[in-house]
């Protein structure tokens, strides 16, 4: 949410800020701006919409010169998206990028505007950069420790004063933020894939952290003005990974790249043909003694939660609760010593999620981080993580992230249902052998993607749609319809089959298509009768299944058959016609895939 990115070096400064926040568009996209210190003054150029918008209007003005600046791409918070409201924020004094909410910016703002300050924007960041000037009597350090002393709420703060030409300051509360260094070149960055083009060395900065960007280095001060030190990181993240390549969109790329996210996820993790997760310091007699498991995730990570619930709860017989990240927090849940709590997120950052986790170790229970950015503040904080090996993910809709939070549930479920004993350890390598076939099934179904296509082509003129199913089925058909729901503006709804009648079969018309997902075979004929009902009602009917299996004309207008594996591992497999479906639906309308209107990746604000 916001991106916000620094360069001091040697190169052309505006066009390292470009190109870094190009890389971090994701996070939020409504406008953008630079500020770089030119002869003598920092100069600064915003522009409402992409990015795109930034760079022609300083095309047009003639660009700004200079080898030390900040950059920012904003998710709006406070204020509407416009020139105005755009960062860099700040004055001729000082200038600053600012990622996160300042809860008590009200306060702040009366108190200067009492001092004579006159606000130009409706953003909280302006009054950090007004404290700031407030404070600011030559030292730099002193301005941003009194400052940050009075500002409430999370930040990612990156700050140039008029009167050190040569250096960027940055501070961190909550909102992720590294300090990279190249070859006599720093950068600041919201995330790694910023400075990958430059240097794949980095520190992560913790709360209270300041870093001091000069002369090709950068040096850590706490908030009580002493030097710390920090180790360097080195980001196994490659350019390529973070680059398109030859796909239209980031979104198709990252579906493609699934069987190899599998992969490179479980490998690690299976020895002997049996899932091994100690690597993360779960041992078996850990996991044969949790009495409470409950998943707490936000978004596509609560789905693939969904998911591990019905798993956990089929093959481990140990109650699993789901919950929405942001409804847990606030609804004092009841946590005692041996329940255990995992938390899925791709980023890290997700700010519900962290303070799910922070409530969650406050209350007793274990924490388990199944997160994908290493380093995160999940990542650092949870008791136990496990990372997914899916390598940066770019476009806003989350596909292969998914795949595999899929893919450690799964391995998670059979070592737990192994060491509780109600899993077989013949049972067991059978369905982790399964689980390492899954990668050449989701291949299989790649290359058929024509059947999507088609089915997208049913669906690009409708204005709702209902997904349906059952059991595990039911829990995949919320990610199929949020992923529709995301990047093709098209209203959806997923219901379990059987609930429909009770209320919201009074929508289905024929104007009303219906997407059943069918692979559960022991629940196939109950899910048929379902499909039966709404297709008497006029709705058109695309059935998801396993491509042996017959379905009558009087139940599917078209089927999309998938390959089989056990039915407990269905959903790797059916999610992806869904990711297609969705995906092709988006590129239909003419809407921007990876950037879909109003969302943000990285949700780092409640
Ligand atoms: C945002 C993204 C979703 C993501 C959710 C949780 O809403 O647009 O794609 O599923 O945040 O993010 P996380 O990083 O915690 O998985």
């Amino acid at each position: 949410m916001c991106g916000i990115v620094g360069y001091v070096g040697k190169r052309d400064c505006s066009e390292v800020l470009l190109d870094a926040l190009s890389k971090l568009e994701y996070r939020g996209y409504d406008s953008a701006g630079i500020a770089i210190h030119t002869d003598g003054e920092i100069k600064t150029c915003k522009a409402k919409g992409r990015l795109a918008n930034l760079e022609e209007k300083l095309r047009l003005s003639g660009g700004i010169k200079g080898h030390c600046g900040i950059g920012h791409t904003r998710w709006a918070t406070h204020g509407e998206p416009s020139d105005i409201n755009s960062h860099p924020h700040g004055n001729a004094t000082v200038t600053i990028v600012h990622n996160g909410i300042i809860e008590n910016y009200k306060a702040i703002k009366t108190r200067l505007e009492g001092k004579g300050y006159v606000f130009q924007s409706q953003t909280d960041t302006e009054t950090v950069a007004k404290l700031l000037d407030y404070y600011y009597k030559g030292d730099p350090i002193e301005a941003i420790r009194r400052t940050e002393s009075k500002i409430e709420g999370s930040y990612a703060l990156g700050i140039i004063f008029k009167d050190f030409p040569n250096t960027i300051f940055a501070l961190r509360k909550d909102s992720p933020l590294i300090a990279a260094v190249g070859e006599d070149e720093c950068f600041i960055a919201s995330d790694v894939p910023a400075i990958l083009n430059y240097t794949k060395n980095y520190y992560l900065l913790e709360a209270g952290e300041l870093a001091i960007l000069k002369d090709g280095k950068v040096s850590f001060k706490n908030l009580d003005g002493e030097d710390i030190t920090k180790e360097m990181l080195v980001a196994d993240w490659d350019m390529e990974s973070a680059m398109k390549g030859n796909y239209e969109h980031f979104m198709l790329k990252e579906i493609h790249e699934q069987p190899n996210s599998i992969t490179t996820t479980i490998t690690p993790r299976i020895v002997d043909g049996m899932p091994n997760l100690e690597e993360c310091g779960m041992t078996e007699e850990l996991l044969r003694n949790y009495k409470n498991i409950f998943v707490v995730a936000c978004g596509t990570a609560m789905h693939a939660g969904l998911v591990g619930k019905y798993v956990i709860e089929k093959i481990g017989r140990i109650p699993v609760t789901v919950d929405v990240a942001s409804e847990f927090r606030y609804r004092n849940p009841i946590l005692t010593k041996g329940d255990l709590v995992i938390l899925v997120s791709q980023s890290g950052e997700t700010a519900d999620t962290l303070e799910a986790l922070r409530l969650s170790k406050r209350n007793g229970a274990s924490t388990l981080a199944i997160v994908n950015v290493k380093g995160s503040s999940i990542a650092r904080e949870a008791d136990f993580v496990l990372y997914t090996h899916a390598g940066p993910e770019i476009a806003v809709a989350s596909t292969k992230a998914y795949m595999v939070q899929l893919a450690v549930m799964y391995l998670f479920a059979f070592e737990l249902a192994h060491a509780k004993g109600t899993l077989s350890t013949e049972e067991c390598k059978r369905l982790t052998g399964e689980l390492c076939n899954i990668p050449n099934l989701v291949e299989s179904i790649l290359k058929q993607k024509d059947n999507c296509q088609y089915v997208a082509s049913q669906l690009v003129n409708s204005e709702n749609l209902l997904y349906i199913g059952r059991g595990l089925d039911y829990a995949l058909s919320m990610e199929g319809s949020l992923k529709l729901k995301e990047i093709s503006y098209i209203h959806s709804e997923s219901y379990a089959a059987g609930e429909l009648k009770h209320g919201t079969i009074s929508l289905v018309t024929e104007l009303m298509p219906v997407i059943a997902v069918a692979t559960q075979r022991e629940l196939f004929d109950k899910t048929v009768s379902n499909v039966k009902e709404v297709k008497a009602r006029g709705a058109k009917t695309f059935v998801v299944t396993h491509s042996y299996i017959n379905v009558d004309s009087d139940v599917a207008d078209y089927k999309i058959g998938i390959p089989t594996t056990d039915d407990l591992l269905m959903p790797m497999l059916a999610v992806v016609p869904l990711q297609l479906i969705a995906y092709y639906t988006s590129v239909l309308r003419g809407n921007d895939v990876d950037k879909p209107r109003n969302l943000a990746k990285s949700v780092t604000v409640e």
